[in-house]
This record gives C-alpha cells, sequence and structure tokens, in this order.
C-alpha cells in the first residue's frame, strides 16, 4: 500500500537499494550521535549496513525510503513507515549528523503525514521518541503530531543500557 516514492521540495524519497550501503556506512551509520536515541549500535562494517538494507528490503510491513537531495543526489537519511494495525500507521527516520538542522526531517514527516491521512483506509499515524530525544519530539511537534504522553519503560536504546526507557509518544488523527 505504500507509495513507491516521494517528493518533497528538497528531498526525493525512493526504497532503499543495496547500492546504499556505502552511503549509508559512510554517512551516518557508524556516528554514536546519529545511533544514541535508535536501537541499534553504531555500525562498525560495512557488511552490518548491507544486512539491515537487505532486512529493510525483506520486510512486508516496512517500507523503507533512502532520503536523497534533489539538488545533487546524495543520500542524506532514511525514513520508513510500517503498518501499525489495519487503520494506523508508524514511522521511523534517521538523518547524517551534517545534515541536522535545516528543517529535512520535519519536511518529510509533514509529507507522510498528509499522504498516510488522505488514504481512505488509515485513521492514525504516531510513533514515539526517547524523552531525551528533544530533536525528534520537536520534529514530531512541528510536523502537526500531538503529544499523547509518556508511554514508561517502552524501549530499549542499547547505545545508553540495557534497561527499557520511557519514550513520549505522537500521533495526528482524523
Ligand atoms: C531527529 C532528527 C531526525 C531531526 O532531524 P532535523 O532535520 O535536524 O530536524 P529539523 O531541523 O526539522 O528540526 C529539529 C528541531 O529540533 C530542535 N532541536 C535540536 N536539538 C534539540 C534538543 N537537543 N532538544 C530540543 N530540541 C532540539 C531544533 O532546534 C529544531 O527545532 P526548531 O526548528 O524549532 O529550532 C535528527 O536529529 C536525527 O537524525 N537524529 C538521530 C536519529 C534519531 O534520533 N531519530 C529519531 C528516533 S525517534
Amino acid at each position: 500500500m505504500f507509495p513507491d516514492a516521494f517528493q518533497t521540495p528538497r528531498l526525493l524519497l525512493r526504497p532503499l537499494a543495496p547500492d546504499d550501503a556505502q552511503p549509508i556506512f559512510d554517512g551516518y551509520a557508524q556516528d554514536p550521535e546519529v545511533s544514541r536515541y535508535l536501537t541499534w549500535r553504531p555500525h562498525t562494517a560495512i557488511e552490518q549496513t548491507r544486512a539491515y538494507i537487505e532486512a529493510c528490503m525483506a520486510s512486508s510491513a516496512i517500507r523503507t525510503y533512502a532520503l536523497l537531495r534533489r539538488d545533487n543526489g546524495q543520500l542524506v537519511g532514511a525514513f520508513d513507515l510500517r503498518q501499525q494495525s489495519p487503520t494506523g500507521l508508524s514511522y521511523g527516520y534517521v538523518l547524517a549528523r551534517q545534515a541536522w538542522g535545516s528543517g529535512l526531517m520535519t519536511e518529510v514527516l509533514r509529507h507522510a503525514v498528509d499522504w498516510a491521512l488522505a488514504q481512505p483506509s488509515i485513521w492514525r499515524i504516531g510513533s514515539v521518541c526517547d524523552v531525551e530525544n528533544g530533536a525528534s519530539a520537536r520534529v514530531m511537534e512541528k510536523a502537526g503530531l500531538v503529544r499523547e504522553g509518556v508511554l514508561r519503560r517502552w524501549l530499549v536504546c542499547p547505545n545508553l543500557g540495557d534497561e527499557p526507557r520511557d519514550c513520549v509518544s505522537y500521533a495526528r488523527v482524523r
């Protein structure tokens, strides 16, 4: 049900492909600041990036897109859409550090939320972020998602410890 591609003013989103391994490995997968609040540890070998891409491509419930700058084709991150329930979607996102702070992920998320809630079968789109991930929370607020509350002990961030951590839930519904 997910589109083959999205276009925002500055980015093209197209499905992740095997050739994306090198730019992802070089661009952000090794960066501990990028993976700090994510569910994976920084990659230390490109084989890990290849395995990640293979897993993304094999999943039917999750569609992962590479984010490419429209002006120069540079891969700067990834965005995924997930079927969470028959009527609800979730998403996840990551951006190379050199691309942070210019509104790119807000641009992507706004576009994806608008697309999702225009689908007759979709009534909700939402996700969570770690309580300390201020940049991600701000992206969701700027994209028009509403803070629903804190999910206690919701997700393990392996870069921050072994115990599940509290997360903030954001969503938009129609
Ligand atoms: C989260 C992430 C995608 C944000 O992407 P981005 O394109 O830089 O986001 P934007 O520029 O659209 O907006 C970032 C906002 O967060 C704010 N911000 C940045 N760091 C912050 C912090 N530590 N605390 C609070 N707000 C912060 C920025 O000021 C900006 O808000 P503003 O426009 O009101 O000034 C990027 O930081 C990232 O890839 N992080 C690592 C991966 C990750 O954590 N993914 C999300 C997992 S839930």
